[in-house]
């Protein structure tokens, strides 16, 4: 098989992103690099390592090298509005819910989580919510755990929160220890099929926002299940605007606030 076939297939099975041919240039110079950095000859030395197996850390460096890591402070703003003003009072609001737990679940360099804990404090600092974040690139949740970011990050977001959570060093700006504090980072792979890498049932909130765009319908769909199986009944699943559940599932209940389109898990 050609080589590029071969390797949108290995980037196909382990990661669930799919390659269309158009992109094909994009991604060998992107794997380029990784030929650079292992000394090797070709694409096809470097498949023949990747195929060999028991290559965990150079999937990952090629998960680094593929993955689009676009993202912002309040990117697509309207969320994290009805986030604070109709997803978190609805869960409160049901008995016996103790402590929210959201998961930004393609968090990239951290942008989304971190947003996501500064409006939950400002709208509540009593709240304390458990706050997730994973992805499936090493090098963006090594930048997200260190917390410092450049204006490009930030271009969303008002003077108020870049004066309050923020401290400003030349061109950068390190985001403050509470903050930090309130998110807890892991690696999982939303293509992986081994279900215990997930968190069953424990979530109440859930970002997915901007990466099944990658997928293909077959792993679009095999994500959102295991994304529904992690949230709790009466929990919200958030999706990226340009992105849709049409074909996906029915799974979910529809529901819009603020002519903003969020999916309910009901039972
Ligand atoms: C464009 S960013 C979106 C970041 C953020 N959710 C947002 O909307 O601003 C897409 C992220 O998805 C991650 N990603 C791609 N495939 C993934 C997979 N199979 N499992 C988990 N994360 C994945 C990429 O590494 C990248 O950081």
């Amino acid at each position: 098989m050609e080589t590029f076939k071969r390797l949108r297939n290995i980037i196909y099975e382990e990661s669930g992103i799919f390659i269309p041919d158009a992109k094909k240039y994009l991604v060998e110079k992107k794997v380029a690099s990784r030929l650079e950095a292992r000394g090797l000859a070709g694409f096809d030395d470097y498949l023949q390592a990747i195929e060999s197996g028991g290559n965990a850390e150079e999937m990952g460096r090629l998960f680094d090298a593929i993955t689009t890591n676009e993202t912002s402070f309040f990117r697509e703003p309207e969320h994290f509005a009805v986030l604070v003003e109709h997803v978190v009072p609805d869960l409160l609001g049901r008995n016996g819910v103790k402590g929210l737990s959201l998961w930004s679940s393609a968090c990239s360099t951290g942008e989304e989580p971190y947003t996501m804990a500064i409006v939950l404090r400002e709208k509540n600092p009593a709240l304390r919510p458990n706050i997730y974040a994973s992805d499936i690139s090493n090098q963006t949740l090594e930048s997200a755990k260190r917390a410092v970011y450049n204006s490009y990050s930030l271009r969303n977001t008002q003077e108020y929160y870049m004066s309050k959570y923020f401290k400003n060093g030349g061109d950068l700006y390190e985001l403050n220890q509470e903050i930090k504090n309130a998110v807890r980072f892991m690696n999982i792979n939303l293509a992986d099929d081994r279900k215990q890498k997930f968190l069953p049932g424990m979530m109440d909130v859930i970002f997915c926002r901007n990466v099944l765009i990658y997928f293909d319908t077959q792993s679009k769909r095999k994500a959102v299940s295991r994304l529904y199986d992690s949230l709790k009944p009466g929990g919200y699943l958030f999706i990226g605007k340009s992105e849709s559940l049409h074909d996906i599932t029915r799974a979910f209940k529809p529901v819009i606030f603020n002519n903003t389109l969020v999916y309910k898990r009901t039972t």
